[in-house]
């Protein structure tokens, strides 16, 4: 072949490829850009169908409300979260996009993994449960149980539950806030918990949070009309609405 053909050659190469009698049938390719397609890079990280994986760190996605994946997906675009790989995954996203991802995951639901065995004493484990149910009057520490729902499976449209996460992730998101390096729509509640609660309340709760099993019916609580704290995040952004 002469040069000058597979130079020729090369560049029609790509034109080929793309032509449909070249590439796969078309019932084994999804959509060109279907919310199918769309979601499959987040599965690496967070398991398939957005459940979390074996690795404790990565947050399950699946079944929390649509309006909390919003936000974060948001949070993650506008830096008031800082994971470098989530910010990559969607900082050249419009809104409506990352809305109708966010309502993909809150769509799947299944079971939940077995809760992680404890690993940390009574007296811990004991003081954890009371901060969570109960809160701490003299520390001003509203009980999470009134924001996050009796059951602790988070509320509508936009408060997360609290179950079914590790512990590891637990506590660094509750130190992100208390450093300043996790941030939520203002007035920002969860700062203000988590400068609340000393290092060891903030690791006893956690503690506690990671040993309790998810409820059968991990769906959300109806809305929460009084919080104990003015929460901009509770709700999503009228923004969202553009
Ligand atoms: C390279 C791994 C990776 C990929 C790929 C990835 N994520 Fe994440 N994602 C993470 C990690 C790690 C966190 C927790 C970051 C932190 O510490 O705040 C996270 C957090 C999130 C959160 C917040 C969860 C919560 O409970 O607050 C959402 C929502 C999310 N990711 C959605 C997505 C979506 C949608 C995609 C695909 C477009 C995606 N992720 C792709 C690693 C990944
Ligand atoms: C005044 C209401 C309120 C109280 C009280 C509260 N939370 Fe929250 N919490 C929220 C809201 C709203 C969000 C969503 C923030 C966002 O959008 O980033 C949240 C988010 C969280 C998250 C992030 C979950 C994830 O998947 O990344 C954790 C962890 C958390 N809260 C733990 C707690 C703990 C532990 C307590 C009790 C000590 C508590 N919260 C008390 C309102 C509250």
């Amino acid at each position: 072949m002469s040069v000058r053909a597979a130079v020729w050659l090369r560049g029609l190469l790509p034109l080929l490829l793309a032509w449909p009698a070249f590439a796969a049938p078309a019932a084994q390719t999804p959509p060109l850009d279907s919310i199918d397609q769309r979601v499959q890079p987040c599965m690496a990280c967070h398991g398939r169908e957005g459940r979390a994986t074996s690795d404790g760190y990565y947050p399950r996605i699946a079944g929390k409300p649509a309006g909390y994946l919003y936000n974060q997906l948001l949070n993650f675009r506008e830096a008031r979260r800082d994971y470098a790989m989530m910010t990559y995954m969607v900082e050249r996203q419009g809104d409506a996009y990352l809305a109708e991802m966010a309502q993909y995951f809150a769509d799947q639901h299944l079971p939940y993994p077995p809760p992680q065995a404890p690993a940390v004493g009574t007296a811990v484990l004991e003081r954890g449960r009371r901060l969570v149910n109960d809160g701490d009057a003299p520390q001003r520490i509203p009980a999470c149980v009134a924001c996050h729902g009796a059951r602790l499976t988070g509320a509508l449209p936009a408060t997360p539950g609290l179950l079914g996460l590790s512990h590891d992730y637990l506590m660094a998101q509750l130190g992100a806030w208390r450093e300043g390096n996790r941030r939520a729509h203002a007035p920002d509640c969860m700062a203000e918990v988590a400068r609340r609660l000393t290092p060891a309340d903030l690791y006893a709760a956690s503690a506690w949070l990671a040993t309790q099993p998810v409820p059968d019916d991990a769906s959300p609580a109806a809305p929460i009309a009084e919080l104990p704290l003015e929460c901009g995040s509770a709700m999503v952004p009228t923004e969202a609405k553009r």
